[in-house]
Order: C-alpha cells, then structure tokens, then sequence
C-alpha cells in the first residue's frame, strides 16, 4: 500500500512531464542493455535487448532501423502485454474488471531505481490503465557483474469490487533476431533433463506443467533461445530463462508477423482465475534471465556465479559428504542395521550418514510405500531406541547424522490420513487416485502448514546434532481440492504460497542446516526452492553414463555446488566410473560398504582424500565444458578457480565401440595464457599407473589453442586430471 501511495505521488509529478517527452529506460548491466521507451500515448515498449552501447543516446536510433511489416496493434513490442484492448497476440495479462469489462491497457506512469549495492540495482516501473483503477508494477532487479536480471510484477487496484486475473506473468521478452532455437527439457522419472533443440517457427511454443507438485517431472522450467543460429559452447548468443516457482509454470514463445519473438513467462493460469480483491497485491515469481554474445558456457558462468553469490543457499559454503542408506537397505533396516553402517560411514572417511525413508509410522508401519507417510514417529520395531539413539551412535563414530523426511505427502493408510482426511488434497465426490500409492496434503491450509514445519521442528527440537534434511516429494497433485479454501481456482497458486510460508519458517529457525531438495529424483528444481535448499537431486537415475548426460545439462543453469551425486550400484561402470563422476558437484555414495572389495574400499577412501582436496575449485570455481558426449565419444569438464591457477578435469570415453577413445586433444578453456601449467592425474585406482607425464609443463597459451589428451580408451574410461600453474 505504501509503495503505491509513493507511486501515486510521483504520477502527479512525472504525468504532466510526459506528453511532451518520450522516456527511455535503459536497463544496463555489464555487457548488455535492455532498453524500454514509450511511444506517444505512453505505452512502454522494449526496443532494444542486446550488447550494450558506449553512449546511451545512440539507444534512441534503434526503432528506425527495423522495417518491418506494420504492427497492426502498436503492442507487439509492449513491456507487458494486455488484453481486450488493441493487442491481437498472446497477453501477459487478462483480467476482467469489476464492472465485467475485460479490456485492459496499460500506460507508463512513472519509474524509479534503488541501488541495493554496488551490484545490484532495482527498478520499478508503474503502469496504468487510464480506464480503471487498476496497475501493474514492473520491477526489474539488476546484478550488473553477472548480467542477470530477475523480474517480477506486482498487481493491484482500487476498483468497487473484485478483479479476476486470468492471467498474470512475470516477464514479457520481446527480442528482435533473423531466427530463434529453442533450447528446453523434458523428462520422467529416471530420465530428467532431456534436451531438446528446434527452430521456433511462428504461432506459439508453450511450455508448462500443471502437475501442482513435483512440477519439474515432465518438463522443468528452464530453456536457453539463440539469437540468430544456435548458439555453442563459446559461440554465439543466447538467452537463459527459468521461472523461480515450484509450482505449476507456463511460458509462452510467440514469433510474430514481424518476426520477433515475445516470450511470456510466469505461473500458469491453468485452472487459476484469481480473484483481486481492492488494494491486494498480486506478486508474481521472478522470471531471471542472463544474455550472453559469448554462448553458452559463459551464459551459465555467469549464472552459476550470481546463483552462488545471491539465490542459493549457502552457495558459497561447504558441504557435507555422506552415506546414505536409500540403495543399500531400502525399507528393511533396525538399529543395529543402522549402527553398523554409521562405523561403515566412519570407514570410509565421509562427514555424514543420512537415514533415507522407512524409519516411521507403528499403527501402519512405513515398510513399503504403500503406508504410514505423515506419521512421523520412530517405528519403534526398527527404532526401539528412537533416532536419538543413532544421532548418539553417530557421534561416537565422528560423523554427523542426517534424515529423510517427506512432509507434504500423506499415505492413505496412516494415522494422519484417519484423524484428519480433511487436510489430503482430493475431491470427495470422486475416487482417490494415487501416484506412487500416496496423497498430497493440502499445504494452502494454515493448520497443515503448522503441522508441516512441525515435522521439520519437532525432528531439530529433539534431536539438535541432526545435521541434514533431504526433503522428498514423490507425489503430484491429482483431483486438486482443499476441504478449507473458500475459492477453488485458488488451490494451486495458495499450495505454493502455503509450501513458501513454511519454508521461510524452518529457514528463520534453521537457517544454514544442509537439506536436499528431492523430488522422487529430479521432480523439483528451480530458484524459488533453492533459497530454501543447499543442494538437489538430479534423479534417482544414478547410472554414471547416463549421469554424465544429466549433470551436463543440469550444469548450464545450476551451479555443480547445488548438484547431489551419489556413487551407487546403478549402472555397468567400475567403481572408479562412477566416483569420478559423483565428484562433479557434491559427492555422496549409496551402496554397501561392507561388500566392497579391498582394492574398492582403499579406493573409495583415496576418493575421498581426493574429493577433499579439490572439492573448493569444483564449488566455487568456474565450469568450462570441453567436450560434449552428444557431440563425439568423450565428454570433458573443467573446474577452474578464478585466479586461474588451479584446476581439476573431469574426462570420460561414452563409447564402448571397438577402438574408441580421445583421438584427438581436447581443448583447454579459461586459463591463463601467459601461465604455465602441470597436469597430474588423480584418483587412480589402486595398483594402476598413469601414463600422464606430470613433469611436463605446458603453457596456457598451448593448452587452450592446441589442448591436451587425457588418454581415454578402453582400459582408461574416466580420467581425473589436476591442473596447477607453477612459476
Ligand atoms: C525417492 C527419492 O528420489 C529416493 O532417493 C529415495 O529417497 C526414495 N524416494 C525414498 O522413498
């Protein structure tokens, strides 16, 4: 309310101001600008998203060059498009006033930037409708260093009665290019981050879910667009777009008459007309995207930076390694089970032991997944003793102790489920439906909001040295009902609002204890949950040729910190493999310790000493893909601090074909030209011997020009190699 009194006071102001003048608002970050200007009758459009120019002025020159056919609307390059009035396209807003007019244009009123520090800046920009009572505000949140911007719009009005917003996005695009690819995703369980690359051809490419939980399942919400071919590794420009929601998303991709391209993004209005009461604000979630002349690998450099620095949590921290319990007992475990594997986490040398599901439930014990989700007690058959008693054997063996927890779901069998049916989100007139044999509790309910922090809270009061959370959600949301809520067409966008609240809580409470995000896999990704969350789980798909696929791709938009790799016993790869491979991001291991052979547990315990010793550089250091194992039998990644000094490489064969291997050197990148640089391979397995000379120095300038060849083939699938500078 404040905001827009402060708002209404400038109108007065600015309005007179502006009949005459035409306003630009250059939107500039270090390499890029966005430029917004206003025509005659004030409405703002973009007329420019590209490298930045040296002198502001010359942004002006921009619109006469484009002589494209008529836009018939005057809206097509509109900052935020509306409906019911001139505009023929897509719109970013549809509303229907309170007197039932739908129509809606929307005129710049004033704008106004903060600098938050010397970094970041935000700009709020008001828009009007000169009909209605009615305005939508444009913030656009600058981080100049990594060229990313986050934008959001915030609704409200003052009309005699409710508004309905049937559709209400977080950011309208519009780039100007000879032609458009499209980069996006798909996936299932198993199978997450499948890419996808097309021309965008004109009409409309939407892509969405509608899933309610577990979005990401189907499809995640992030995608890269090239500017006029597509863009590669070091080459080219590119836009990367992700919606920072966890719920149901929707963004739209128009190529229009003039062949410019209007991409819309924001929460889906799938089943959600939302009703507007006078003076509420409707905040949308932040549509954040970085532009990048220089491909893709900088556009996620810069990505995986402002990430660690501004959206992550605890992105420039540490992490904890682990031993999880999932793969190698599944539901059959006791306490003595459970003893034994935490002096198998001490054997090998990781930081922590986290119990995975099946520790719950009496009345329908959680032995299966068939039962006992939201009664979270200790199974007192398995946990005689209760947690505290492990969290104890634990610290007697010097490792920390973790759980799992899936606090949004309900087992139709369970006592939660009997005492409160009306807190499960289904419809009662019509027949439960189940995805993996469990219900979703209705979390836009306040009284299941407390209920879950208190599994959360409960877990931390009890048992303060718990030291991990991975928090699960196997289910999507089917028959989308709340027994509580007075508006229906509200469900998805309150869930959200409710899972948000809740998180928030454990955060003010909790705010630094490590939790993995998890979604039966990799059902739930994005930059809404990752405030909350210091690392995710790319899928339950741990099999380390098909890891290296996933984490490629997941690489480009979430930084290898955030990125939870397990060592399982998926997959035909030798241990080694599949270590190297869990090594790029946070490293964890899920198998049975105890029937490892000598040469595997020595290994495995290198590894470790290993991981440790270069775990910063993989953090908080800068990915450079050398090689794609789409595009050629190797794959190769670089982790390279920022000093340029020290590095590791990650370098795998991904073809069993008869005489396969690395033919060919594989380009360095992001080194220092006048540097000169040692190669060693680490994290041999034991008895192996290197053919890698290490005493061989080399210089950046070479390294990056003529490149390296880690020796793959056959008998050497997966190479580490770590690369120093010396003087
Ligand atoms: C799905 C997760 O992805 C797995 O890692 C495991 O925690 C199971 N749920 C437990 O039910």
């Amino acid at each position: 309310m404040q905001l827009n009194q402060l708002f209404m006071g400038l109108l007065l102001l600015t309005g007179t101001q502006l009949k005459a003048q035409q306003i630009n608002i250059p939107i500039e970050t270090f390499s890029n600008a966005l430029v917004l200007q206003t025509d005659s009758s004030r409405h703002l459009n973009t007329i420019y998203f590209g490298k930045k120019l040296l002198q502001q002025k010359e942004y002006d020159r921009i619109p006469g060059l484009y002589k494209q056919s008529p836009d018939y609307t005057g809206e097509l390059a509109s900052v935020y498009t509306t409906s019911g009035s001139r505009n023929l396209l897509e719109p970013a807003i549809t509303v229907t006033h309170a007197d039932g007019n739908n129509s809606l244009d929307l005129r710049y009123v004033n704008h106004e930037q903060t600098r938050i520090s010397t970094d970041v800046t935000l700009l709020r920009i008001l828009l009007k409708d000169p009909a209605y009572n009615f305005q939508v505000t444009l913030f656009y949140k600058t981080y100049f260093r990594d060229d990313v911007i986050e934008q959001w719009s915030v609704i409200t009005h003052q009309e005699k009665g409710n508004v309905i917003l049937s559709k209400y996005a977080s950011a309208n695009l519009y780039l100007r290019a000879g032609k458009y690819w499209l980069n996006q995703y798909h996936g299932d369980w198993a199978k997450e981050m499948q890419p996808e690359q097309t021309r965008i051809t004109h009409g409309i490419k939407t892509l969405d879910s509608k899933l309610g939980t577990r979005t990401n399942l189907f499809q995640p919400s992030v995608f890269m667009v090239s500017l006029d071919k597509p863009a590669t590794e070091n080459e080219g420009t590119v836009l990367f777009g992700s919606l920072a929601y966890s719920g149901n998303f929707r963004t739209d991709f128009e190529l229009d008459n003039q062949d410019n391209l209007k991409i819309i993004s924001g929460i889906n209005n799938y089943a959600s007309p939302y009703t507007l009461k006078p003076a509420e604000e409707f905040t949308t979630p932040a549509f954040i995207y970085t532009l990048s002349a220089h491909g893709k690998g900088e556009a996620s450099r810069k990505l995986h930076r402002w990430a660690r620095d501004y959206k992550l949590l605890d992105g420039n921290g540490e992490r904890l390694t682990l031993l999880n319990n999932w793969e190698s007992t599944y539901f059959d475990f006791n306490e003595n089970k459970l003893k034994e594997l935490l002096k198998d986490t001490k054997k090998l040398g990781v930081d922590l032991f986290l119990l995975d599901d099946g520790w719950f439930a009496n009345k329908y014990p959680r032995n299966n997944d068939h039962t006992g989700l939201g009664d979270w007690q200790e199974n007192k058959t398995k946990l005689p003793n209760g947690i505290a008693s492990i969290v104890k054997t634990a610290g007697l063996n010097q490792v920390k102790f973790g759980i799992w927890i899936e606090p949004e779901m309900v087992s139709p069998k369970s006592e939660l489920y009997e005492k409160h049916p009306d807190w499960v989100v289904k419809q009662n007139k019509r027949q439960e439906y189940y995805f993996r044999n469990q219900l979703v509790l209705d979390l836009s309910n306040p009284k299941v909001q407390d209920f879950v922090y208190g599994v959360v809270d409960d877990l931390f009061t009890k048992n303060p040295e718990l030291a991990y959370i991975k928090w699960d959600c196997n289910a999507v949301i089917y028959n989308a009902y709340s027994a509580t809520l007075k508006n229906q067409s509200h469900f998805y966008i309150a869930y959200m609002r409710g899972l948000n609240k809740v998180l928030e809580r454990i955060r003010v409470k909790y705010p630094k204890v490590p939790m993995m995000l998890c979604s039966g896999g990799g059902g739930r990704v994005d930059y809404n949950a990752l405030q909350y969350f210091t690392e995710y789980w790319p899928s339950d798909n741990t099999d380390p040729l098909e890891r290296i696929f996933m984490q490629w791709e997941y690489s480009y938009f979430y930084p290898s910190i955030s990125s939870a790799n397990h060592v399982t016993d998926w997959g035909k790869q030798p241990l080694k493999f599949r270590t190297d491979v869990a090594m790029m991001g946070k490293l964890g291991f899920d198998i049975v310790i105890s029937h490892l052979s000598a040469n595997d547990l020595e290994f495995g315990k290198t590894a470790i000493v290993n991981y440790n010793a270069v775990k910063e550089v993989i953090w908080h250091g800068d990915q450079y893909r050398l090689a794609d194992p789409r595009e050629g039998n190797t794959a190769s990644v670089l982790y390279m601090d920022t000093q340029k000094t020290s590095g590791v490489i990650f370098n795998y064969l991904v073809n069993n074909r008869y005489d396969e291997g690395s033919k060919l050197p594989i380009l360095l990148n992001g080194l220092d030209v006048a540097k000169k640089y040692t190669i060693k391979e680490i994290n041999l397995y034991p008895g192996v011997s290197s053919p890698i000379d290490a005493n061989q120095v080399y210089t950046g300038d070479f390294l990056m020009k003529v490149g390296f060849n880690p020796e793959l083939k056959s008998s050497r699938t997966s190479v580490v190699l770590k690369i120093d500078a010396v003087n």
